[in-house]
């Protein structure tokens, strides 16, 4: 942890995303014995074997080990490719946000659409999908986040993502899903994986976020795509050799860590029902409906920043997002009294900023 916090790390507090779980004693232990190969040759057998468990959870034919969810959606994309063409995604979705760059990698243009908690609107995407056989930049790709990260987790049941799915395919347009929180959604909506891997053609999933493995995504879908998709990983440099180190932590993950989220959602709403008896201009009219809070603490991105900072001195770690707004995500290093603790910081806080 860097100087600029007070307090040794084993103090801290840390709410800054679920990416900062450690593994598990079972990941370490599984990592040691994980019998290993080439990646790049003849296989790696404990990647593979994530590869096809992956794939059964989610009733996807392939899966594609991948280093991070961004590279999960980069790969995806341009397996999904066409150029000219373009990618149609949610507003505030982090495909559009944080991995937009990427549009200069896969020449395909990125197109924002609006949508409500985080998922696009079927108007909006009925009046952007143009696949005309004349049309200057065709719809190649859908995106959809689940859950969405900016909205604060929402989750998008099947139904919603069904509608979704319907459209595009009437135009023959494929849907990817960046689901580098997917495993939450299938928590809180209580329904199987595979259940949220219905309505899409791809998708990504993060291990290495809630589940608290050290490295890792998986991409997946059909046969072909993952086929192409291993091509383009290896271009881009992401070809792991004995990367089945990873992989059996990620298989530990699967197995072991997915339903303890439900206590990350549980204690993201004690966080939330704290904060509103605080404050409640603070809060979303909603209660999170997975790990992550949203608190607006202020009008300006300055005030977001001097909240972060201040938290910070008192052993509290959050990261400032947008004009005078906080996102506390909790995770399995946040427990009751973590969470009792962080509230009694922003109450403190607040008695002295009155
Ligand atoms: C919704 C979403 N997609 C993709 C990513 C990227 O994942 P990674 O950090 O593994 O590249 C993140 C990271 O937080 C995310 O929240």
């Amino acid at each position: 942890m860097s100087s600029m916090h007070p307090l040794p790390p084993a103090q801290l507090i840390d709410l800054r995303s679920d990416t900062v779980t450690q593994p598990t004693a079972a990941m370490l232990e599984a990592m040691c014995r994980a019998p290993l190969g080439d990646d790049g040759l003849d296989g790696d057998p404990t990647v593979r074997q994530l590869e096809e468990v992956s794939a059964a959870r989610f009733h996807k034919a392939a899966g594609l080990f991948v280093v991070s969810g961004t590279m999960g959606n980069l790969v995806a994309v341009l397996a999904h490719a066409r150029v000219p063409g373009e990618v149609l995604a949610e507003a505030s979705s982090h495909l559009l946000n944080s991995e937009r760059a990427a549009a200069g990698l896969t020449g395909m243009h990125y197109r924002s659409l609006p949508g409500t908690a985080g998922l696009i609107s079927l108007d909006a995407l009925a009046a952007a999908l143009d696949t005309d056989a004349g049309a200057r930049c065709p719809s190649a790709l859908v995106s959809v986040e689940n859950t969405h990260n900016a909205q604060g987790g929402t989750v998008a049941a099947p139904p919603a993502l069904a509608a979704l799915y319907a459209l595009a395919a009437a135009q023959g347009v494929p849907v990817h899903t960046d689901g580098a929180r997917l495993f939450n959604a299938a928590v809180a909506l209580g329904l199987p994986l595979h259940q949220l891997a219905e309505h899409t053609d791809s998708l990504t999933v993060c291990l290495s976020k809630g589940l608290s493995a050290p490295v890792g995504s998986v991409l997946m879908g059909s046969a072909d795509f993952i086929k192409r998709a291993r091509n383009i990983r290896r271009m881009l440099g992401g070809t792991m050799r004995q990367a089945g180190v990873l992989a059996a932590a990620g298989l530990v993950a699967l197995e072991h860590m997915i339903d303890r989220l439900a206590d990350d959602h549980r204690r993201a709403r004690a966080l939330y029902r704290g904060l509103q008896a605080m404050d409640a201009a603070w809060c979303d009219p909603a209660e999170p409906q997975t790990n992550i809070v949203r608190v607006r603490v202020g009008a300006s991105a300055a005030d977001g920043q001097l909240w972060e900072q201040q938290l910070a001195q008192h052993g509290v770690l959050v990261r400032a997002s947008g004009a005078g707004s906080l996102r506390l995500v909790t995770h399995r290093h946040i427990d009751d009294e973590a969470v009792a603790a962080t509230l009694r910081v922003f109450e403190a806080l607040r008695r002295i900023q009155h």
